[in-house]
């Protein structure tokens, strides 16, 4: 059925938390030199995607839908670092000197507010640029005041809120998080063990009308309580964790194994990574979030409970090792023990030596821009269209996530349909 949706007309203010990071300046980077026409948004489905129409014709999906365009965007955030995202992208090292100095000066105009931030969340990180906060709640006050001045000092008609910051330890969701009664008197009553500071930015965008976008796998929206919130409010909240590098393979290649009905008895998976992602990540708290969120896909896709004897005995692992000469360069191994014919065996190595900030950027600024889409259609709570951009896809407890790409794809294409009013054109889609 056809939406009303409002025009991309005026400012979207973009707030990432975390805009000191390297997927922040990464992204931001990108998006200025994009709009001087120094560089093509690469990777980038909002801004080089095409679809076809009812008429079989093959568009756009920017001249489709009404996106916002990027020369209206102004970003922002909070990093626990005071450093402008010049500098601080110069301390990522992930973009070249010669690619900064593009758009030296619009970077070193974004400074970071800052951040809501508790050490015991993330115990590698000792950044000084932080909120003095009393209680939870009070992190909350100051964190919608500082959405509702920066829309105001920069002229906004939107806000969308991003987290692009570090991974969070791992937070069981709890009874506190299971109504939004329950999790505002937890913030009221400063429960810091349960309300982590990634809730507490998410709480604040959603007061403010604005979506939100957990880019890590943080448990912080993930909840019956901000599912809630974010209907009684209107607002679109999608998440999480970005699908960038190896999940992205797996994603794909667990899809063909399945189709061609052969079997898989183990998938190892390691990495080496030497930013500061990587670093946060070595702490086992920290990294137990993230394992969680990567170990999920592949048991989803199988399907094991149907096909027992090809997938009713996969033995699945995930490392991610803190490697600091390798930066910013992730380097990812994955080993398939598959099987086929008559159960005769076959490995299959995949070594993926990437860039993971120059593959997250592109999804974390698609997420950006169709959470503003989506709040501009009248659409609210969990968006399941957008797994396509997740490695751990939000769900409420009647749903099950979309791991496979290809359908996580359709999901896409056949919610911007339904948008438009139209219908996919055939089975040639
Ligand atoms: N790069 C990828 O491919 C990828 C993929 C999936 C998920 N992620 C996630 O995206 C996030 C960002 O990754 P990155 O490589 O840019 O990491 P990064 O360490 O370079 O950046 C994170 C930034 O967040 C800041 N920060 C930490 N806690 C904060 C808080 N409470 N408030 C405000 N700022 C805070 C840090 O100071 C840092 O500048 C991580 O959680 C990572 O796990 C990255």
């Amino acid at each position: 059925m056809k939406q009303e949706i409002k025009p991309a007309t005026g400012r979207l203010g973009v707030l990432v938390v975390g805009v000191g990071g390297a997927v922040a300046t990464t992204m931001i980077t990108g998006v200025l030199a994009t709009r001087k026409n120094l560089a093509k948004p690469i990777g980038s489905i909002a801004e080089m995607a095409t679809m076809r129409v009812q008429s079989g014709e093959e568009k756009l999906i920017k001249d489709i839908v009404p996106l916002v365009n990027l020369n209206d965007i102004v970003f922002g955030g909070w990093d626990i670092f005071p450093d402008n995202a010049y500098e601080a992208a110069m301390y990522a090292e992930v973009l070249k000197e010669k690619d900064l100095n593009l758009v030296k000066d619009e970077l070193q105009q974004i400074k970071p507010m800052p951040a809501a931030f508790d050490h015991n969340f993330a115990k590698r990180l000792n950044g000084t640029h932080i909120k003095n906060a009393a209680t939870r709640w009070d992190m909350v006050e100051q964190l919608r005041e500082d959405i509702r001045k920066f829309k105001a000092d920069n002229h906004c008609d939107r806000i969308v809120v991003l987290w692009a910051a570090s991974t969070e330890i791992f937070v069981a969701l709890s009874e506190e998080h299971k109504s939004l009664e329950a999790l505002e008197k937890a913030m009221k009553e400063n429960n810091t063990a349960v309300v982590s500071p990634s809730m507490c930015y998410a709480y604040a965008a959603i007061a403010e009308g604005a979506p939100f976008i957990m880019g890590a796998p943080n448990l912080c929206v993930d909840t019956p309580a901000m599912w809630e919130f974010s209907k009684k409010m209107n607002v679109p909240i999608a998440g999480k964790d970005f699908k960038s590098g190896q999940t992205l393979m797996k994603t794909v290649l667990a899809p063909m194994f399945k189709t061609r009905m052969l079997g898989v008895n183990g998938w190892f998976s390691t990495n080496i990574l030497g930013n500061r992602d990587g670093e946060v990540l070595d702490q086992p708290e920290n990294f137990k979030t993230k394992e969680v969120s990567k170990l999920s896909v592949i048991d989803n896709i199988f399907e094991p409970e149907k096909f027992p004897d090809l997938y009713g005995n996969v033995y699945h692992k995930v490392r991610i090792n803190y490697y600091p000469p390798r930066k910013d360069n992730k380097e990812a191994w994955d080993n398939i023990d598959i099987f086929g014919w008559m159960g005769y065996p076959m490995e299959i190595k995949v070594n993926f030596l990437c860039r993971d900030s120059i593959l997250a950027a592109p999804i974390a600024l698609d997420l950006v821009i169709f959470s503003d889409l989506a709040a501009r259609a009248g659409m609210c709570g969990i968006q399941t269209w957008l797994s396509f951009f997740c490695k751990s896809p939000m769900h409420d407890f009647e749903h099950q996530p979309v791991h496979d790409l290809f359908q996580q794809w359709r999901m896409v294409k056949q919610t911007l349909r339904e948008m438009i009013g139209e219908t996919a054109p055939s089975y040639l889609d």
